[in-house]
């Protein structure tokens, strides 16, 4: 079963798969945590590059290649291993954050990012992706990070929340939205019933 998470920045993303990661441990399921843009040496090189402040002058879509160089190699060396050894993977972050973030934020449109991810989108789609339903506006997170992406206008955050809403709506059910409540570990259990009644986790 393959488990992606997807949001907004600063919404307990990370939170929530620590927690989901002890309850996998806790109940002896195996399981592997990886993240995008990243999870391998090439991939983490590739991070740099992309989340760097000073790259000022990266073109959209050299952006979107790089998210998409990333991810294919992930899926080639960590998922589809992974996927077929029968182990759960836990993705923080996959193609859905570049149909927010490079699609609808940047502007590229869908078809195009599409495009640019074709083999994430045709070797390996989520079983079911959880979507952490809040907007920058209700972020947990008070002050913006340092990196390229965290450093983009209020706007710019405005747009990958609308684009996430947009695809959840095209998903055929796959992604599933939930609002994280103050209590994280009620956030946990919600997280939990969902993977849980979708098959992906016992
Ligand atoms: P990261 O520090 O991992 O962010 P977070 O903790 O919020 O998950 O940085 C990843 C950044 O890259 C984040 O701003 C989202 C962005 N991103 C894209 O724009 N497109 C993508 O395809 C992916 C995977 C991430």
């Amino acid at each position: 079963m393959f488990i992606t998470f997807e949001g907004c920045e600063g919404v307990g993303k990370s939170t929530q798969l620590n927690l989901l990661k002890e309850y996998l441990e806790e109940t002896g399921q195996e399981a592997i945590f990886c993240r995008e843009p990243g999870g391998t040496s090439i991939g983490e090189q590739i991070r740099k590059v992309i989340l760097n402040p000073e790259n000022t002058e990266m073109a959209d879509v050299t952006e979107s290649i790089l998210y998409a160089a990333s991810r294919v190699q992930l899926i080639s060396q960590v998922i589809l291993p992974a996927l077929k050894e029968g182990k759960i993977v836990v993705c923080d972050r996959y193609l859905d954050s570049s149909i927010a973030y490079q699609a609808y934020a940047r502007g590229l449109g869908v078809d195009l990012v599409k495009k640019i991810n074709y083999f994430a989108v045709e070797n390996c789609m989520p079983d079911v992706t959880i979507f952490l339903d809040r907007s920058p506006a209700e972020s947990f997170r008070a002050t913006p990070g340092d990196d390229r992406m965290e450093q983009e206008t209020r706007e710019f955050h405005n747009k990958v929340y609308e684009g996430y809403k947009a695809e959840i709506g095209t998903s055929n059910g796959r992604i599933v939205a939930i609002k994280p409540d103050f209590d994280r570990n009620i956030t946990k259990q919600m997280i939990i019933d969902v993977l849980r009644e979708r098959g992906a986790i016992k």
